[in-house]
């Protein structure tokens, strides 16, 4: 894998993982980043990358569902290897606005394939990142492994199980080499502020209320992000092709839980001045419709196969990302400002999706 195409390089798991290959892993090629740069996508989270690593880093603004752009790239950069990121993720956005989701995960997938097996002659992986959500809701027990079916139940999770069964029918049908990763609710730096972690570490600060859906034991099971990284490496070069591998950190919780966890840990770090709790901020909200009640990972797979363990506990690396957030001031305000987009707007022009 000399040059590897990554999209959504931009984005939450896209940026550390790209921080991972190129600060702390074996990886010794060069990564084109595609990104469309989204309201998701913060080109502030690479600017470093980029300075301190001219040859073997390369950014391109595009989107994954044009033809030519895609095209180009892979002609220009002589792409020999995918990890496919750019996704629209964010539950409730698929709820209110699902066409963005069909668009990007689905038919840009299907586009990234179409030229992968074109250039299938120097291809050696095309790796799809995916998330447990596509199988659907667990009860109060058992795990997602391999085998469970799929059942997705937003348009987020319909979005990427069809885009999963795209990337397997590429292999079955035309031998390319794929592997996908199925993996768990990540968390950690650089996470946009509309998913439950960072949305409520910054409400917290802001002394705004925690908004906890419907009675808040929906259970996740959370990753830290440099963990899930770290085993996309590894499946990347070690799995099997052809295979789905998932990701887990065998860290259940109830979204009270999570939510006061993030309280106990503000009030210790950065009590209030009134030494009241950040706990009387939580504030139960109208439940998400269709609001999956279960997730929990089986990762014996990747455990038994790949060796692969997640490093952090749901402890240590929530205190590590509470205390990013506490330390990236500058980045929390550009991004709740708006300014990083406003500075895309002036670099690339006001395009669709920015
Ligand atoms: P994110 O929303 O933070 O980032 C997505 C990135 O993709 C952004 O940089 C955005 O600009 C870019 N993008 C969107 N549409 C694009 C397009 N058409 N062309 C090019 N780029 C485009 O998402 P994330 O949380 O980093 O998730 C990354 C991947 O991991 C997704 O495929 C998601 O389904 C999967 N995943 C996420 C989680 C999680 O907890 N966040 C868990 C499991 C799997
Ligand atoms: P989220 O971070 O949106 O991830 P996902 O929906 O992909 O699991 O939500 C995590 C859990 O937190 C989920 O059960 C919904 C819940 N949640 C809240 O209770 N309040 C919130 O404000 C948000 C964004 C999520």
């Amino acid at each position: 894998m000399k040059n590897l195409l990554v999209t959504g390089g931009c984005g939450f798991i896209g940026t550390g993982f790209i921080r991972y290959l190129l600060l702390d892993s074996d990886f010794d090629g060069r990564i084109i980043n595609v990104d469309k740069l989204t309201y998701a996508g913060n080109p502030d989270n690479l600017t470093d990358i980029e300075k301190s690593n001219p040859a073997r880093y390369v950014f391109i603004k595009a989107d994954i569902c044009d033809p030519d752009a895609m095209t180009h790239a892979f002609k220009s950069y002589e792409i020999d290897a995918v990890c496919n990121f750019a996704a629209e993720s964010h539950v409730d956005r698929s709820i209110v606005a699902p066409d963005a989701f069909i668009k990007t995960n689905i038919e840009g997938t299907f586009n990234l394939l179409e030229i992968s097996r074109r250039n299938s002659d120097r291809l050696v992986l095309f790796h799809h990142v995916s998330t447990d959500e596509v199988y659907g809701s667990l009860g109060p027990d058992g795990f997602f492994t391999e085998k469970t079916s799929y059942r997705p139940n937003s348009p987020y999770s319909a979005s990427k199980a069809a885009s999963d069964h795209l990337v397997r029918a590429y292999h079955k049908t035309y031998a390319l080499p794929v592997t996908i990763s199925n993996c768990s609710n990540n968390y950690g730096p650089y996470q946009f502020p509309e998913k439950l972690i960072p949305l409520i570490i910054l409400n917290a600060l802001e002394d705004k209320p925690l908004p906890v859906y419907g009675d808040g034991r929906n259970v996740r099971d959370w990753l830290y992000v440099k963990d899930h990284c770290r085993a996309v490496w590894e499946i990347m070069k070690r799995g099997t092709r052809g295979q789905t591998y998932n990701i887990g950190g065998r860290c259940e919780s109830t979204n009270i839980e999570t939510v006061s966890m993030v309280c106990d840990l503000l009030d210790e770090m950065v009590p209030k001045a009134d030494r009241t709790s950040r706990k009387d901020l939580i504030t139960f909200v109208k439940d998400r419709p269709g609001h999956d009640l279960r997730y929990a990972i089986d990762c014996s797979k990747l455990e038994k196969e790949l060796g692969w363990a997640p490093i952090e506990s749901f402890k240590t690396g929530l205190r590590k990302t509470v205390q990013w957030y506490l330390n990236n001031s500058q980045w929390v305000h550009r991004v709740k400002s708006g300014e990083y987009l406003d500075w895309v707007r002036q670099h690339y022009g006001n395009e669709e999706g920015v």
